[in-house]
């Protein structure tokens, strides 16, 4: 019988613009209001790349660099850069390629994956299978979006919640039986009438038409996707759980994608977990997309334990949708 290694996260890294969007920024912008954004949403911030020139790569650069700093590793040592996004700086090449260039990792192969709020786990799940079917042994992750860039500051219903941000965990075979565990991951495209970008693509290219009717921007339905996620967040965890004979009590940390707090308190109640085992950062970032699960385990690695059952999970624009738990490495 042969043993395949696990693929453990060693090591994390985030960023996140310094511009700070609070709602009562957004008060003078549109019709809305602090009390409102807060009890809805849990949002009292988000960061906003406001430098021109600026793009998803240059935020991912910063959280990458803080992981080769940390493991004073060589960029020529990484292999591949997988980078979850929905906001690439170009629509080709990929936005890895471009941040393969600029850390100087001449020695990689990249590419995009295009899963939304789900990318990251999309992402972590086909970087792991690279390391454990043995044939990598350095690959970077990222979850990046400056949805900023997508967003109409003229609509209430969508700018209130999205951010700019970055987050990249580094995968390398696990020394012992700690790192990723098992995963459950969903899309349904029949849902891309509630979340999506009508025009750019090959479906509407860009016209003045597109740019006069706002179709370049992201576009939410925010009550059915907010329906669709509070069962399939919860309805995926659960299942996870009981496919690992797993319960509440077994899991260290809920990692939650940060879309909405109410979505987040169903799933955590669904798990049986207290919400002082669940990560929430949404009051300072908003939902950053694929950012968002990195980045809350950027914020909580020092408190985080050899062996703890973590438990990641996500919905989003797709529909996509997932679970993975992971017994952290370090
Ligand atoms: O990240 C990936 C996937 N995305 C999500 O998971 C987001 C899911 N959706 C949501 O989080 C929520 O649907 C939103 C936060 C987007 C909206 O919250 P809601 O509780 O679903 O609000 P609603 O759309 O049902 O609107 C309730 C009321 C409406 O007024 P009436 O018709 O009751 O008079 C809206 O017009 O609130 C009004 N409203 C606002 N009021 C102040 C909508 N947006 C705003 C606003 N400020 N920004």
């Amino acid at each position: 019988m042969t043993m395949t290694k696990k693929a453990a996260i060693t090591a994390v890294g985030g960023y996140v613009p310094e511009t700070k969007l609070t709602n009562f920024d957004l008060e003078k912008m549109v019709d809305t209001n602090d009390e409102w954004i807060r009890s809805r949403t849990g949002i009292s911030e988000r960061r906003i790349l406001r430098e021109p020139g600026k793009a998803s790569s240059d935020m991912a650069v910063k959280a990458i660099e803080e992981i080769l700093k940390k493991k004073q590793l060589d960029p020529l040592e990484i292999e591949c850069i997988i980078c979850a996004t929905v906001t690439p700086d170009m629509v080709f090449p990929s936005t890895a390629n471009i941040i393969g260039d600029k850390i100087g990792a001449k020695n990689a192969f990249g590419f995009d994956l295009s899963a939304a709020c789900s990318g990251f786990l999309f992402a972590l799940s086909t970087g792991a299978s690279f390391i454990e079917s043995g044939r990598y042994k350095k690959i970077l992750v990222v979850g990046v979006d400056k949805m900023s860039s997508i967003i109409d500051y003229t609509d209430r219903a969508t700018c209130i919640i999205f951010g700019d941000g970055a987050g990249a965990v580094l995968l390398e075979p696990s020394m012992d039986e700690n790192g990723l565990q098992d995963s459950i991951l969903k899309s349904d495209g029949s849902g891309r009438d509630y979340l999506n970008i009508k025009a750019g693509g090959s479906l509407k290219p860009a016209s003045i038409e597109t740019v006069m009717a706002k179709e370049h921007y992201a576009f939410q339905d925010g009550q059915p996707v907010f329906k669709f996620a509070v069962k399939g967040m919860a309805d995926v965890s659960a299942e996870l759980l009981e496919k690992n004979n797993l319960t509440g009590d077994d899991i260290a940390w809920l990692v939650p994608h940060q879309a909405n707090l109410r979505i987040i308190d169903a799933t955590a109640n669904r798990m049986g977990l207290p919400m002082e085992k669940v990560m929430i950062n949404i009051q300072k970032y908003g939902n950053t997309t694929a950012a968002t699960i990195p980045l809350c385990l950027w914020d909580w690695e020092s408190q985080l334990k050899k062996g703890d059952n973590l438990v990641l999970a996500a919905f989003g624009g797709g529909f996509t949708w997932g679970a993975t738990w992971i017994k952290w490495a370090y």
